[in-house]
């Protein structure tokens, strides 16, 4: 059988130079556990339009589609600020989301007990945590119809229309079922049946979901509002929160906060399942390319690599792999090795880029 596929889209600013640590990653899986990917490379972002004029070039999105999953470092910076909105950096990755119709982004909201500390909130409120929040990512207030500004009678009125097919939420509510399976069993759906139609819909199919296939996973439902209180006061309550892509985006980000820098976050955009039964895949770091450190080796691969073990658990069913990667990075962490953006006041001498993986592949050892 033919060694899985990874397309690396490792694009602009930090992206390049957190990826290169994921590929010490690679390598090591290859070396050490006998496990061989099949790696491709190339552009998408500001580097993409130097090179070709489009962000992403149409054999570009092809071999997205042919790959068992794409890995995708950052795109944009201040050199490509002032092009035409039509080949921004940001639209080649919307590109890949849309054409690979990715519905389901898993956003991690995990506390490593060494960056307790970082949290806002108490230690004991955040040690420990480990969540996941799963958000509609290709429907809902960003997508319906109509929208605009538009005339009324002597004012303007600015429309986004709040819309959601029986299926877009079936599916999504499926995909939430299906990672609680593999977790702890526990599905927390939230949206505002409360004062919405569509949210009375969100719960009604995400119910009958339930109740047809996965009576097994045991569902609450909550007003998104009141999920918000309850991830701040105690966010441990929650094993997986499905939700849509407004309330999601809000929900997602907070809760990511919880638990520290943007340079430990990883995600995964998951959507319909392949010939061979995986899910189309794109991991990516949550943050951008980071123009303020770029090229000075101070970047924070930890994002990168743990979306790699994301990759491996949910892409390659290596389970056992993702964690002995996140069992390292817990280990780094433990032992005090720090970026710059994990240094706490006390201060103390932070490592590079490559300082951090190479630590990480000693742990893995
Ligand atoms: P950003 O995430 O790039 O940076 C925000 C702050 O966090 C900066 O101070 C940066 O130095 C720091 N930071 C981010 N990642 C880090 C890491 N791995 N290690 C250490 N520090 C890290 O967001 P910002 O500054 O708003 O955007 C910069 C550029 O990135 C823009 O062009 C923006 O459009 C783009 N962007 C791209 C995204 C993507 O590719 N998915 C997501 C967000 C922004
Ligand atoms: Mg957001």
């Amino acid at each position: 059988m033919a060694n899985p596929s990874i397309l690396i889209l490792a694009g602009d600013g930090i992206g390049p130079e957190v990826m290169a640590e994921v590929r010490k990653v690679i390598a090591w899986m290859g070396d050490k556990r006998g496990i061989a990917f099949d790696v491709s490379e190339d552009l998408v972002g500001g580097c993409a339009y130097d090179a070709h004029g489009t962000p992403l070039t149409d054999a570009t999105m092809a071999k997205a589609q042919a790959v068992d999953a794409v890995l995708l470092g950052a795109v944009g910076g201040p050199k490509y600020d002032k092009l035409d909105f039509s080949v921004k950096p940001e639209r080649g990755l919307l590109r890949l989301r849309k054409e690979m119709d990715l519905f389901s982004n898993l956003r991690p909201a995990q506390c490593f007990d060494a960056l307790a500390d970082f949290s806002s909130l108490k230690r004991e409120v955040v040690a420990g945590l480990d969540i996941v929040i799963v958000r509609e990512l290709t429907s809902g207030v960003y997508f319906g119809e109509p929208r605009g500004i538009f005339k009324e009678g002597n004012e303007r009125v600015g429309i986004n229309t709040q819309r959601y097919t029986e299926s877009e939420i079936a599916r999504v509510a499926k995909s939430a079922f299906e990672l609680a399976r593999r977790r702890s069993n526990k599905v927390c759906s939230m949206e505002k049946a409360n004062v919405m139609e569509s949210g009375i819909l969100w719960r009604e199919v995400v119910q009958e979901v339930h109740d047809r296939d996965y009576p097994d996973v045991q569902l609450s439902h909550m007003y998104a509002d009141a999920g918000a209180m309850q991830l701040c006061r105690w966010p441990k309550q929650f094993d997986v929160i499905v939700t849509d892509n407004l309330f999601g985006d809000l929900l997602s980000d907070a809760a990511a906060m919880l638990t520290g820098s943007l340079g430990m976050l990883p995600s995964a955009s998951l959507g319909a399942p392949m010939a061979n039964g995986r899910p189309k895949a794109l991991y990516e770091p949550v943050h951008g390319s980071a123009p303020d450190i770029a090229g000075q080796g101070k970047a924070n691969p930890i994002a990168c690599i743990l979306s790699f073990a994301m990759a491996l658990r949910y892409s390659f069913d290596l389970g056992d792999e993702a964690t002995r990667v996140e069992k390292a990075v817990e280990k780094v962490l433990a032992d005090g090795v720090r970026t710059a953006d994990l240094m706490g006041p006390e201060g103390g001498t932070p490592v590079t880029t490559g300082q951090m993986g190479d630590a990480i592949l000693a742990a893995l050892d």
